[in-house]
């Protein structure tokens, strides 16, 4: 395992955990005190101690394989998968990244440069040249990272020609692993691939990001069908719901679309919508997160994580 970015700046405010653990700051502040033997006024907590003091509250970090998924490309799947990782994190959660898009953009996004750092990816697990132990990448105390990189655009072909069991090669590997997370959140290429169906079938829950536009709608639909075929193919008891990303609320089009999709999804139409925000464009290029400003994409992203996490809160 190797170490890159150590400081990705985690620490949740003080006034966000209270209103996560459901307290008063005042009563929370004096809790950490006796707790942790910390200055009275602390404003800031690491993953680390929120995961300690959330523990010791009766919370339960529920363990859960989240891939975010859709044949159309630029809808925030790479977005959405980096914000609710980091959001889980923030809150205590052990969170393990997995980029299987060739393009690696959530890896560049998380510090990760492929064109720069010879590391191995999950090509070369399948290809027997690494253990899935070495793939992973230490970003903070308790984010992990398996990286993308241009390798895997030849995975689809490996995979179909191996002779084993390429449903399974997304699966198993992480089944040796995930005892060590809370959330392992893989984002994916937009395909539908041997890959995507491997992570499908890998996946206790699949995140369907979609815009509010026409190729949008009926990629959702094709993904949908496909995901139904996987499910009977397998015999898997995994859900999917619907992300309904770069939502205006002034525009007619959102507002069609946003009635349509709750109408066909019902529950699987996620409660949250990500808001379209210019902050988001600044949060993947710099290393400082979204969550450390103030924009309409932290609240929707704050409560998209823990609509997902659902059993993170008591
Ligand atoms: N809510 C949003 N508001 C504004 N821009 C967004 C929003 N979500 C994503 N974007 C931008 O859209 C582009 C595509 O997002 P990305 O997450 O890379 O999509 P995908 O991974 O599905 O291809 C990026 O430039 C990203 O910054
Ligand atoms: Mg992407």
């Amino acid at each position: 395992m190797s170490t890159i970015n150590p400081k990705m700046n985690l620490e949740l405010p003080i006034q966000e955990l209270a209103i996560f653990l459901k307290m008063e700051v005042l009563e929370l502040q004096k809790l950490i005190h006796e707790k942790f033997q910390l200055p009275l006024k602390t404003q800031k907590l690491s993953p680390g101690l929120v995961r300690e003091l959330a523990l010791s509250l009766g919370h339960v970090y529920s363990p859960k394989i989240i891939s975010f998924q859709m044949l159309k490309g630029g809808v925030a799947k790479t977005t959405s998968a980096l914000n609710i990782g980091i959001r889980a994190a923030m809150y205590g959660a052990k969170v393990l990244f997995v980029d299987l898009d060739q393009q690696a953009n959530l890896s560049f996004a998380l510090g990760h440069n492929p064109d720069e750092v010879d590391h191995p990816v999950w090509l070369d697990l399948i290809e027997k040249k690494s253990t899935v132990e070495e793939l992973i990448i230490s970003l903070d105390e308790n984010v992990d990272l398996i990286p993308s990189g241009l390798n895997n655009s030849v995975l689809d072909r490996v995979l179909l020609n191996s002779n084993r069991n390429w449903a399974q090669s997304v699966k198993v590997p992480l089944d040796q692993i995930r005892a060590n997370y809370d959330l392992i959140v893989i984002d994916t290429a937009p395909a539908l691939s041997a890959v995507n169906t491997a992570v499908t079938v890998a996946s206790d829950l699949v995140v369907l990001p979609v815009n509010p536009d026409r190729f949008s709608w009926m990629g959702l639909q094709k993904n949908i069908e496909e995901l139904s075929e996987i499910k009977k193919d397998f015999n898997l008891g995994f859900d999917y719901k619907v992300l309904f990303t770069r939502f205006d609320a002034r525009e007619k089009l959102s507002q069609d679309f946003m009635a349509k999709a709750q109408a066909q999804f019902g529950r699987r139409f996620m409660g949250t919508a990500i808001r379209t925000c210019s902050e988001i464009k600044n949060s993947v290029r710099s290393t400082k997160s979204l969550f450390h400003g103030r924009s309409t994409a932290k609240q929707d992203y704050d409560s998209a994580s823990q609509e997902l996490l659902g059993d993170l809160h008591v």
